[in-house]
């Protein structure tokens, strides 16, 4: 048993560092100042997540570098929460996407260009299944999709994980309670229908509780990230996704398999490294390169049982598809982003830079012998702060400890290092160095250091 960090200190820090943080960024405590004609003073509301008091605001963003309006530079391990994970406005990406609203014109339509078929075929190299369809997030692609399985399956519920997140889709915020039962999750805004109505929901790596959940036989779709990564990364045991998909299977409910995050594990996600097989494939955030872009990808067999429902109108207002989806520039920000810069030989790289990363972390925990752990998915990696890592969402979430979160995330950000907020993930991007590394490592000892007051 590892020593526990000692609170008083940790306050103390705290006070310290976010200080250090008000006195570093003088213009970016102004601008939010000022922002009070936005709800929450941010133009998104999430963005008051950042630690500190109130965000940064950046001024440029190139590879892994961000820099402020205060004049910092930054080594960016966030990538927007991977939206940005092919580094921020790539080349190949930004050039394909100038001359397609530039030089040819036309940012959104009403009309297919070719390269929506490019990227259908690549997606199919990459991730196996043989049909897509196109959106503008990978929340829009997981609600269509969800739509679509219920109408080819005739079954009510979506069947999810505790603490899972697969974007803002009603369905999901759910946790089970002492009987199992789908309830709200703390937090949950408004949801419209009661959680049980639309949803089951059982904890990661349990099987068992998986197949009684299916045993009630009205489970559409089970919606999964084969590794969970919005809370901390919980990474399944070995048997666990494959004993997932013979369930499925066995109780007529279509696997849907959601790699937004966990994309970072090769250039086909778990799906291509661990040869799943799902019904049903989600994906969004990177391949765009942040233009917003995501995608669904369905079997054969199920697009046929899609099209029995001659009822259901999927071409115009029955509730599947959104005016902007499938535009040309999104269309054309995929195809560039995939051809040249997320491309396999960038993974090979990201990947073998991230082992660096968590054997690095991993060695400074047990060299301070700090009760964390740290888990990777490929180019991505999380410290959390129990040891050993939880395996499911209920413990993952138990673990959470918000003065070390903001602690580990102030410490890092007033030296020059961005972490996800949310999180304390790190993701490799094609720009990041081996350098940047170092800094990292550098920076996480002394973190460690004055956290056990040596
Ligand atoms: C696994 C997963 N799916 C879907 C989403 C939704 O992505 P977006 O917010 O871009 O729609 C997220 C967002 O974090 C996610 O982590």
């Amino acid at each position: 048993m590892s020593n526990p960090i000692d609170r008083d200190r940790l306050a103390d820090l705290l006070v310290r560092e976010r200080e250090l943080y008000r006195e570093r960024n003088p213009e970016s405590q102004t601008l939010y100042g000022q922002a009070t004609n936005l709800f929450g003073g941010v133009p998104m509301t999430w963005m008051n997540k950042w630690s500190g008091g109130f965000p940064l605001y950046f001024k440029t963003a190139h590879g892994n570098r961000i820099v402020d309006v205060d004049g910092h530079e930054y080594i960016d391990f966030a990538l927007g929460d991977t939206g940005a994970m092919a580094g921020h406005s790539p080349l190949a990406s930004t050039s394909a996407i100038t001359s397609r609203i530039v030089v040819d014109g036309g940012i959104t339509t009403m009309l297919p260009t070719a390269a929506a078929q490019w990227v259908g075929a690549e997606l199919t190299r990459r991730f196996g299944l043989p049909l897509w369809s196109f959106t503008l997030t990978a929340t829009d692609a997981n609600r269509w999709a969800i739509r679509l399985a219920r109408l080819a399956t005739g079954k009510s519920k979506i069947l999810v994980f505790s603490y899972c997140y697969h974007g803002s889709v009603d369905e999901i915020f759910a946790i089970p309670d002492a009987q199992g039962v789908a309830v709200a999750r703390p937090g949950n805004v408004a949801p419209p229908v009661p959680l049980d109505h639309t949803t089951r929901v059982v904890e990661f790596n349990d099987l068992v509780a998986l197949e009684r959940e299916l045993a009630h036989g009205d489970v559409a779709a089970i919606l999964a990230e084969p590794a969970m990564t919005n809370i901390g990364i919980v990474l399944p045991e070995p048997g666990y996704l494959e004993g997932m998909r013979k369930l499925a299977t066995e109780y007529g409910a279509l696997l849907m398999i959601d790699e937004t995050h966990t994309f970072s594990a090769g250039p086909g996600g778990m799906t291509m490294r661990d040869g799943l097989e799902p019904d049903i494939f989600i994906i969004g955030k990177s391949i765009g390169a942040g233009i917003p872009s995501g995608a669904y990808g369905l079997t054969q067999e199920l697009a046929d049982k899609i099209l029995q429902h001659p009822e259901a109108d999927i071409i115009d207002v029955g509730g599947v598809g959104g005016t902007l989806a499938g535009n040309p520039l999104s269309l054309t920000a995929m195809k560039a982003t995939l051809e040249s810069v997320l491309t396999d030989d960038a993974f090979e790289y990201m990947i073998s830079l991230c082992d660096t990363y968590t054997n690095d972390v991993q060695a400074l925990i047990e060299r301070y012998d700090i009760p964390w752990s740290i888990s990777q998915i490929g180019a991505r990696a999380e410290y959390r702060f129990v040891t050993p890592a939880p395996t499911n969402g209920t413990d993952s979430a138990a673990a959470a400890d918000d003065e070390l979160d903001e602690f580990m995330h102030l410490y890092m950000c007033n030296r020059g290092i961005l972490m996800t907020p949310f999180h304390n993930m790190a993701l490799m991007c094609p720009d990041t160095t081996v350098e940047d590394l170092a800094v990292h490592a550098e920076l996480f000892e002394q973190a460690l250091v004055e956290l056990r007051g040596l």
